[in-house]
């Protein structure tokens, strides 16, 4: 769970290579390095944030046309200086960044320092610069070196390599890791995603898994693993580089929470073609749900969603779970992965091994991601690119398509509609910013919160709960209203937080009873619910929504406030809310 740049110019790189690596930063932030070629390597790197280091060491005082950089979120090693990539060979010679895991790296490295070679980390990826000087001091060049090293990998990587052996070149190698390629007049760029590269192309070539490239000022040769050329497709990617940027705000979240009602529009707008893919499927009889984190919670809103509008079995499974609960798949189960990413290592393993005997479709966001390519069908949610770590738009985006499907396969013309009045609602939350600050400051000393609903609005308390953990360290729970008198209720004293999700609708009567059993034991209720209700007048704080949003579409508005509520605790908390500790964007181990 790393970035990896490439990136070969006509003039000196290290100024574009270190914007291209900025835009990575959500992938790793412990620590960053870049190595370049002259007539020798040339590395600069250290532990830490890229600002923190480019302040000490001025990563881009340092020359040559031909770079590689590197931004890490640690698997192997602590985050030090010494664990930080490039890592170079003995002979300094080659230099190497790497994102994946390789597996024997234990044994591979035991055998070549058997052989003499001297290891300066304790990565698993310093085995592969010290591999390819081993073949290429058997007479082999760079390119052949590097499909040799890999050939002996056991995991998986985007690599890119240099040397000052052939100081015109770049080689890369993908294996369930990410990478692309950039083409441009003014030169060529390898990386991990596409906001690397905006800035200097939109022209964009997605490598597979096993493909080999080697990069040069004004050729890009793609290779199989046996190193047989192979024909690929440019892709024009639609997003600028500004989409990519802050757009003044002060932290991409709340960038991205202020995008919200233009990416419902935007994911509205694939209205047609989710009727098209419905009109696809063959016969199922029942629908697994696979999914991570955020995008766990936006399937267990589908489960409630099929369950309750199509009658159809529907369970949802951790991708980390899966493999304790594949078996009862069957060709008449329907399974859909959801993941903004399409990279996130848990689903892409349960994905390979549902597509073998189920129907799989993915929602995802990242056009070209490994998950886009192996299921047999793909919806893709049009949130654009999602740098803060904490998900935001791209949730949203997922609920749109997921509300799309099922009004698609009930083929429900009301809900459809209903669905055209969320963006002008959502701007409605996002107006309520200064009344959320407010709560923020009331509450950013709590040690706990409690978040609470009831059907269709109870994964919406999970989520809730999930992004205050994420980016302000408060311990949070969400749970079932009805649930607490089972064991939590013992949890509850006076003032502690408790978030009440109480739309209008069936749930209403039963959530408004389990709410007041809450509020009798001395809690502090932050009650979220209708404008009209007069029953919620005598609680501590309310955040109040047009009556039309019913239990049914609240799960796509009421969100935006609790996004809003964390997002505004984290920084009166003065934690950056777009970088929260341990953790990264895409979750490329399993
Ligand atoms: C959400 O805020 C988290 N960053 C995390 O739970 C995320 O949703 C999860 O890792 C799954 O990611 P994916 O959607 O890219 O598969």
């Amino acid at each position: 769970m790393c970035g990896i740049v490439g990136c070969i110019l006509d003039n000196e790189v290290a100024p574009t290579i270190i914007e291209s690596i900025k835009k990575l930063e959500y992938r790793g932030y412990d620590s960053v390095g870049i190595a370049t070629v002259t007539d020798k390597i040339n590395v600069k790197k250290g532990s830490g944030k890229i600002k923190e280091v480019d302040d000490e060491i001025q990563l881009t005082e340092i020359d040559g046309n031909i770079g590689i950089a590197h931004v890490r979120w640690a698997t192997h090693g602590n985050p030090t200086r010494e664990n930080a990539h490039p890592h170079n060979s003995c002979d300094n010679k080659v230099s190497v960044v790497h994102n994946g895991i390789i597996e024997n790296y234990k044994e591979l490295k035991q055998e070549l320092q058997l052989e003499g070679h001297v290891f300066k980390s304790e990565t698993d990826t310093e085995v592969i610069p010290h591999l390819i000087e081993k073949y290429m001091k058997e007479g082999n060049n760079l390119l052949k070196s590097t499909q040799l090293t890999i050939k002996k990998l056991v995991g998986s990587y985007a690599l890119a390599v240099i040397s000052t052996e052939e100081p015109d070149k770049i080689i890369g190698a993908r294996k369930e890791s990410p990478l692309i390629v950039g083409v441009s007049d003014k030169g060529n760029f390898l990386a991990s995603d596409v906001p690397a590269i905006l800035n200097e192309t939109r022209q964009v070539i997605y490598l597979e898994d096993n493909e080999i490239i080697q990069l040069e000022k004004d050729k890009v040769t793609i290779m199989d693993n046996n190193l047989n050329p192979i024909e690929k497709e440019i892709t024009t990617i639609d997003w600028n580089p500004e989409m990519a940027e802050k757009g003044g705000y002060p932290h991409f979240m709340l960038k991205e929470i202020n995008e919200e009602p233009q990416v419902i529009r935007d994911t509205l707008s694939e209205s047609p073609k989710i009727k098209e893919i419905v009109s696809k499927f063959k016969n199922f009889n029942r629908i697994c749900f696979v999914a991570c984190g955020t995008s766990y919670h936006a399937s267990l809103i589908g489960e409630y969603l099929i369950e309750t509008q199509l009658h159809i079995p529907t369970e949802v499974i951790l991708a980390s779970e899966f493999e304790y609960f594949q078996n009862t798949l069957d060709n008449h189960t329907l399974v859909i992965f959801i993941t903004q990413s399409g990279e996130t290592a848990d689903t892409i393993q349960a994905l390979k091994t549902a597509k073998k005997i189920s129907e799989t479709l993915a929602i995802v966001n990242v056009v070209g991601s490994t998950i886009t390519r192996e299921a047999h069908h793909v919806i893709y949610t049009r949130a654009g690119p999602e740098i803060g770590v904490a998900a935001t738009k791209t949730y949203l985006s997922q609920l749109i398509c997921i509300y799309l499907l099922v009004a698609h396969l009930k083929e429900d013309e009301e809900l459809i509609q209903k669905l055209y009045s969320i963006p002008e609602l959502a701007e409605e939350s996002i107006k309520r910013e200064e009344q959320i600050i407010e709560i923020a400051k009331k509450y950013k000393t709590a040690k706990d919160f409690f978040y609470i609903g009831r059907g269709f609005n109870y994964p919406t308390a999970l989520e809730g709960a999930l992004k205050l953990k994420e980016i302000t360290y408060i311990h949070a729970e969400g749970y079932p209203a009805g649930e607490l008198k089972h064991g939590p209720l013992a949890l509850i004293e006076d003032g502690i937080p408790v978030v009440g999700i109480l739309p209008p609708g069936s749930s209403y009567a039963k959530t408004f009873n389990n709410l007041q059993e809450i509020r009798a034991r001395g809690a502090h209720m932050i009650i979220l619910g209708a404008d009209n209700d007069t029953q919620i007048d005598d609680v501590h704080d309310k955040l109040l929504f047009n009556p039309v949003v019913d239990e049914l579409i609240a799960p796509l508005i009421y969100i935006i406030d609790l996004q809003l509520l964390s997002y505004h605790i984290s920084v009166q908390k003065e934690i950056d809310p777009d970088k929260p500790k341990n953790l990264a964007k895409s979750v490329t181990v399993v």
